[in-house]
């Protein structure tokens, strides 16, 4: 358990931040050939904040729940993630984790759990509007 969440939650990091630290190092190192990347993109920049909400924590769950299908979101997780990531965040991070190829090949049902998830997360959170937005 404890092996797996580290596992996950480090998994989960490396896929948001590796490719900025990549990118961060390169472009500090390397003066300047010509096809180097670029600094960071201003959506990997809006990514690393806004899903840091989900750390020290969430990150595991979340990203289980999602990406195994194999895990349900407390309570707890549930209200940062709708309350501190929001949906736009939430989203956004799924896309972005899916243009790794591991995921990529199950796009469809990894894009319908993460909706799953999200909408659970608001029922939880706000039973009260939940089902008029989990309809739309
Ligand atoms: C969920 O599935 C992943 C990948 O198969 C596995 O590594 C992990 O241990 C599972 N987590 C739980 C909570 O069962």
């Amino acid at each position: 358990m404890a092996t797996f969440s580290n596992i996950s939650q480090m998994f989960l990091c490396f896929m948001i931040s590796s490719t900025l630290m990549v990118k961060i190092g390169l472009s500090q190192d390397a003066p300047e050939p010509s096809n180097a990347p670029g600094p960071l993109s201003s959506n990997e920049k809006y990514l690393t904040n806004c899903g840091s909400h989900l750390y020290p924590n969430c990150g595991d769950e979340v990203f289980s729940a999602i990406f195994f299908g194999n895990k349900t979101v407390s309570e707890y997780c549930c209200d940062k993630l709708v309350n501190d990531v929001g949906k736009m965040c939430h989203d956004d991070m799924t896309k972005y984790i899916l243009t790794l190829p591991k995921f990529r090949a199950h796009e469809t049902q990894i894009l319908k759990r993460s909706q799953t998830v999200w909408f659970d997360c608001v029922l939880q959170d706000y039973p009260w509007i939940g089902p008029a937005v989990a309809e739309s």
